[in-house]
């Protein structure tokens, strides 16, 4: 038994912001922010949306490509770092919000950055293990909540936005190869410290970031981790078709598709157009580039992702 996705959906709000709007009141320039990270807008949320809105937008799309009725999901997971509520949990929102009384199980995957490919493994892992038979996988953020406006070293580079998936359970190829990893020794490096305490905030809310480390650790590790799927799945660097990487920076990902000796031409990138979304990034890059035609039946994707924890990971899958 395997599990395939079946179905994709992405959702960014309408409202961006774009590089030489940020210049107006931050101090950067559209030529640093370009030249460091590849970033050119990102999506801001309106005040009234909340994570699960973005999830729900994604969601449905997803759903819909998929062709399938909600009501056949028995397995939701949303990779967050910005749930709705600290409880109960975005993906029990999104249960509701989608209408779903089936009763399957729903619940957050906090692995930062590297949530999407947690909670894509984890869903496997269920639908594989016979605990699920559909299940709906998405990464939804809504980072700039976390912003501190005036460290120009963090708030040029993220942005909202979501992306879904429908895994199902298929007796065909689907995912091939799945590997998590972590290293909790890192976790200062990328980290909002807030928390709430009595009713009040303690610490310190926004995003801060030791961006050169993070830079040089996901290097270091992102392509050993795809070394591992390769090597569980008996596949070899040249059967790969489509990298679709984590979008958090131009940089990362040229340099990780050069150690893997990839052509830049069989990496999807949009962090152009959303900047670092977090858990989002690679369902939204994975959407553009199904609904493009660029990524066809039978082809061989590789997802990857690092964020904040240290937390990293690859899946591989047949299309
Ligand atoms: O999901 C994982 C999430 N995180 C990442 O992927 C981030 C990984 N790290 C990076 O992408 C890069 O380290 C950054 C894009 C964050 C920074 O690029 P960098 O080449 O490492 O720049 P830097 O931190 O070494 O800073 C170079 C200069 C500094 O000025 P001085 O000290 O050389 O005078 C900074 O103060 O750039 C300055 N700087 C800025 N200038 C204009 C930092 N931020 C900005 C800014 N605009 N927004």
């Amino acid at each position: 038994m395997y599990s395939k996705i079946i179905g994709t959906g992405s959702y960014l709000p309408a409202k961006a912001l774009t590089n030489f709007d940020l210049e107006k009141f931050v101090d950067t320039s559209n030529d640093w922010i370009v030249s460091r990270s590849g970033i050119h807008q990102r999506h801001i949320a309106a005040d009234d949306e909340v994570t699960s809105d973005l999830a729900l937008h994604a969601s449905r799309r997803a759903i819909e490509a998929a062709g399938i009725s909600p009501d056949e999901i028995d397995l939701i997971i949303v990779a967050t770092t910005c749930p709705d509520k600290m409880f109960p949990s975005t993906a029990c929102i999104l249960q509701d919000k989608l209408g779903i009384k089936s009763g399957g199980a729903a619940f957050d995957m906090q692995a930062v950055c590297g949530g999407f490919v947690y909670a894509l493994n984890t869903a496997d892992l269920y639908i594989r293990g016979g605990q699920a038979k559909t299940a709906l996988v998405v990464g939804a953020e809504i980072m700039t909540r976390m912003l501190d406006w005036k460290d120009r070293t963090t708030c040029v580079l993220f942005g909202d936005g979501a992306g879904a998936v429908v895994l199902r359970a298929s007796e065909e190829p689907g995912i091939l190869a799945g590997k998590l990893h972590s290293d909790g020794q890192h976790h200062a490096l990328l980290r909002v410290d807030g928390s709430v305490r009595d009713g009040v905030v303690q610490g310190d809310p926004f995003i801060r970031m030791e961006g050169q480390a993070v830079f040089k650790f996901a290097v270091t590790v992102l392509h050993r981790v795809v070394d591992e799927v390769l090597k569980m799945s008996g596949l070899k660097d040249t059967d790969i078709d489509w990298l679709v990487p984590h979008q958090a920076n131009i940089r990362i990902i040229e340099a990780t598709a050069k150690k893997l000796g990839m052509s830049m031409d069989k990496v999807v990138v949009t962090v152009e157009n959303h900047g670092n979304t977090s858990s989002a990034s690679i369902p939204l890059a994975l959407d553009a580039a199904v609904r493009d035609g660029r990524i066809k039946a039978g082809q061989t994707v590789l997802l990857e992702a690092i964020g904040g924890g240290f937390t990293w990971g690859a899946v591989l899958l047949k299309w």
